[in-house]
């Protein structure tokens, strides 16, 4: 899987024509699950330029309740209609926007209740990683949403995507033996709790010059992909990267 995360970027006329671009240059890559998460206002007009093609719809967050005075909220059965997948727990929402472990949980439960398959991002800061804390960082935020929930999560029903926040948007990618390290540790970490493990994707910093590097470790099934997504071009040499896997 390769997922483009768009964050607040684009207008919806240009994501519009992103989304056709990255539909013309990827959906020929059968071997990959190619996702593009614009922005909430984009999702309707992306949705209609992408129907019917392989390439798949997600958001970029969720409320954990389907309905009520929430000002300013999306809830999991609005977005059920128009879109595949939802990203939650990203680091910006936890790190500018306070999200919490427990939160990230109820929004994985609401997007599973609605039938969505949540991209549940995870990974460390970088004093974190300084302190060699990544392991146990990733592990009390899966654990946490681990037990937010109360139906079964089955491996095809949620992502998990490994980033590592000192990567996120820096040019400083992990090198693919520690992307590799921790994507092994929380395949073996889910697979101990759950009895099997969703795929695992790697982000921070990808790009076309990284990406089949990354690609080529065991435990890695795919990238988390967010500047390189915005550039059609380089996004579809990281999706062609995965493909050849
Ligand atoms: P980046 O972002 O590829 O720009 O580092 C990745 C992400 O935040 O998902």
């Amino acid at each position: 899987m390769v997922a483009g995360n768009w964050k607040m970027n684009t207008t919806v006329a240009e994501g519009v024509a992103l989304a056709a671009a990255v539909l013309e240059r990827c959906s020929a890559e059968t071997a990959v699950d190619v996702v593009v998460l614009p922005p909430f206002v984009h999702l309707q007009p992306v949705h209609e330029v992408l129907a019917g093609s392989r390439v798949r719809l997600g958001a970029q967050d969720v409320f954990w309740e389907d309905a009520g005075a929430y000002t300013g909220e999306v809830s999991a059965a609005m977005l059920a209609d128009l879109c595949d997948l939802v990203l939650v727990g990203h680091s910006e929402r936890r790190h500018l926007l306070g999200e919490t472990d427990v939160e990230t949980g109820r929004k994985l439960a609401a997007a599973v209740r609605h039938g969505l398959v949540a991209i549940v991002a995870v990974g460390e800061t970088e004093s974190e990683h300084d302190a060699g804390d990544t392991l146990a960082v990733v592990d009390r935020q899966l654990d946490a949403v681990l037990a937010a929930q109360s139906t079964a999560l089955t491996p095809d029903g949620w992502v998990i995507a490994y980033e590592p926040v000192w990567a996120i948007g820096t040019g400083r990618t992990a090198t693919p033996e520690q992307a590799q390290e921790v994507c092994a540790h929380i395949r073996v970490h889910v697979e101990r709790r759950l009895g099997a493990a969703p795929r695992v994707l790697y982000g921070g910093s990808v790009s076309a010059a990284n990406a089949a590097e990354l690609f080529a470790c065991p435990d890695i099934d795919g990238g988390l992909v967010g500047g390189a997504s915005l550039k059609p071009d380089v996004f579809a040499t990281i999706v062609a990267a995965a493909g050849t896997r």
